[in-house]
């Protein structure tokens, strides 16, 4: 099987000096850079859109993963298309239409995503399996880094593998992600992990590339 895709989110990151973020975690041994927009509506927080995302994006070829905690997500898809974002999620509980959502995406040239807050049953995918490139499972509630792992979800990512079963979708999961807590989840078959204060914790680039190396590793 592939090899564990590790997705830094820059939540955790020193937002001042952003783009020399973006780049040390590249150099450190990120597959994927992860981007939380977050709108105060959807979730209580909220952090950036698509003129930082454009900014930042001159600075690494990395795959920009950019999942969307706003809702309407779909006023704003072209916009984020624009600004460089490669993979495009939104959240099922956002909106009423999410295969009109999933479909706009492709339709701008990227790919699919949904993603599943921890009380959303995995049936919400099973009529737009084949519009997706990517499920994002939350084990922890949206809106902010550094909070617990929630175990109930690891169950959710078995039942989530078996509907996707040989179709080319990834499974990540998001939130309290950690080196004790990884193999938890890719054992029950998720195949991209984010992680956001257990990456950047260290505050340098020599630190940021241990800690993804002990994620990998476990
Ligand atoms: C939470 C975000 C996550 C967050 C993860 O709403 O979607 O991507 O940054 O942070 P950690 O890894 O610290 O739980
Ligand atoms: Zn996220």
């Amino acid at each position: 099987t592939a090899k564990t895709i590790i997705a830094p989110s820059v939540l955790s990151s020193d937002f001042s000096r952003l783009g020399d973020e973006v780049e040390a975690v590249a150099r450190a041994g990120a597959d994927w850079i992860h981007l939380d927009v977050m709108d105060g509506h959807f979730v209580p927080n909220i952090t950036f859109g698509p003129p930082v995302i454009k900014a930042i994006r001159n600075r690494t070829d990395k795959t920009f993963d950019c999942h969307l905690m706003i809702a309407p997500a779909d006023p704003y898809l072209a916009a984020f298309a624009d600004a460089g974002c490669d993979i495009i999620t939104v959240h099922a509980e956002a909106g009423p239409h999410l295969d009109r959502s999933l479909q706009a995406i492709r339709n701008l040239g990227k790919k699919a995503g949904v993603s599943l807050n921890p009380s959303t049953p995995e049936s919400v995918i099973e009529y737009v399996l084949d519009r997706l490139d990517l499920v994002l499972l939350m084990t922890v509630n949206p809106g902010f880094g550094g909070q617990a792992f929630i175990p109930a979800v690891i169950d959710k990512v078995r039942r989530v593998k078996a509907l996707v079963g040989q179709r080319p979708i990834d499974i990540e999961i998001d939130g309290g992600v950690t080196p004790e807590t990884a193999p938890l989840v890719t054992a029950a078959g998720a195949n991209v992990l984010v992680a956001g204060s257990a990456v950047f914790k260290g505050g340098a680039e020599a630190a940021y590339r241990a800690n993804i190396g002990a994620i990998r590793q476990a």
